[in-house]
């Protein structure tokens, strides 16, 4: 069987990284065998521009017919004034929506040579390797009602933090199906001193937890968990949490590593359908000038490899391949440090490639 793969480069660097991430996927097929297909549809900014639409009707029903979407960013200055349903991220929020794509596995690992790049001390991170399971389909970023209105006289702003508990316990599932593959240590994040919809969240949590006796549960408040990520992240192994929050800490969890250059993520459906995206954004002061890291993007390949195609081996090949290109000294501008060598998007993305292949 063949995997179909739907390309969404987007705006800004998605489409210099997505080129690099074409590369790996060339090199899979001829080199490896891998059975992997993959075609290009518009989204964010671009798909605007042509389609007055982020998200045209093609774009969604090409990535409903594949097994996996990547895709590279959206977004950018030209798009930030149109109204809210036009903007790039619109149209990234109903990817995820309608593919219900409602577990986004943010992973945050520290590669050894680039201890020096985290803003803490490097005895802080070494070795760090966590993961954000944040759900990505509720909460509140959907939920209604939402809007700004005029109310005696001024204008009144107002989303709704609105969680079902079915909704928690597929994403406190997946999150436990995570942690009992890693070190079976899961920190549940909410604000249940004060957010009711988040005490249901604890409780949903704690229910879910009796079937998987063998891992540790604990909770956090959201603020306690913003100080203990930078105080001493190495605590933490699998968190789960709520869309909004996931978002926060998931920057500041990508910040712990020193580049958000570096880090991939996958956002699931029940049946394991994928979309894979670097978690940075589309970086548009620096698109077009061969600078941007593209070893997110090649990481988000290898995500996919893992969790949308059944080929842990292939994705361990990828893994390799990034881990070897930065052993051997090659740094994009964002992790650069001398005595490394200094290399651009095309170049780092082809001795990804070459390193690869040498593993074929
Ligand atoms: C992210 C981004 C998006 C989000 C934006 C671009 C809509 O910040 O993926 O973390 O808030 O989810
Ligand atoms: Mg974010």
């Amino acid at each position: 069987m063949t995997h179909k793969v739907t390309l969404l480069p987007g705006d800004g660097i998605g489409p210099e990284v997505m080129q690099e991430a074409t590369k790996v996927l060339e090199c899979l097929r001829d080199e490896f065998g891998c059975a992997v297909e993959w075609e290009d549809a518009a989204v964010g900014g671009g798909a605007y521009d042509i389609f007055d639409d982020p998200l045209p009707a093609a774009t969604l029903e090409l990535a409903k017919s594949s097994d996996a979407v990547l895709l590279g960013a959206v977004g950018g200055p030209d798009w930030d004034d149109l109204p809210r349903a036009k903007r790039p991220e619109s149209g990234l929020l109903r990817l995820r929506s309608e593919l219900d794509l409602f577990a986004n596995l943010r992973p945050a690992i520290l590669f050894p040579e680039l201890a020096d790049a985290s803003a803490l001390k490097s005895e802080l991170v070494a070795g760090l390797d966590l993961m954000i399971v944040r759900e990505l389909t509720g909460g509140i970023y959907f939920g209604q009602p939402r809007g700004v209105e005029q109310r005696d006289n001024e204008r009144v702003g107002f989303n709704t933090l609105i969680y079902r508990e079915s909704e928690i316990e597929r994403i406190g599932r997946a999150a436990f199906e995570v942690a009992r593959r890693r070190s079976k240590r899961l920190c549940s994040v909410d604000k249940a001193n004060v957010l009711e919809s988040t005490q249901l969240w604890r409780d949903v949590m704690l229910e879910v937890a009796r079937d998987y006796p063998d891992v540790e549960l604990t909770h956090l408040y959201v603020d306690n968990a913003a100080m203990q990520l930078i105080r001493e992240p190495k605590q933490f192994d699998v968190i789960v949490t709520t869309n909004m929050f996931g978002d926060i800490l998931s920057d500041a969890a990508a910040m712990l590593t020193g580049s958000i250059g570096m880090l991939p993520s996958a956002s699931l459906d029940a049946n394991n359908k994928g979309m894979y995206e670097p978690i940075h954004g589309s970086a548009p002061d620096i698109a077009g000038r061969n600078m941007a890291n593209p070893l997110a993007m090649i990481q988000s390949v290898a995500m996919m490899l893992r969790y949308s195609m059944a080929q842990a081996r292939l994705s361990d090949a990828v893994e390799a391949a990034v881990a070897k290109v930065l052993q051997n000294g090659l740094r994009t501008a964002d992790i650069h440090t001398e005595p490394h060598t200094r290399v651009g998007t095309a170049e780092m993305g082809d001795a990804v490639v070459a390193a690869l292949r040498s593993a074929a």
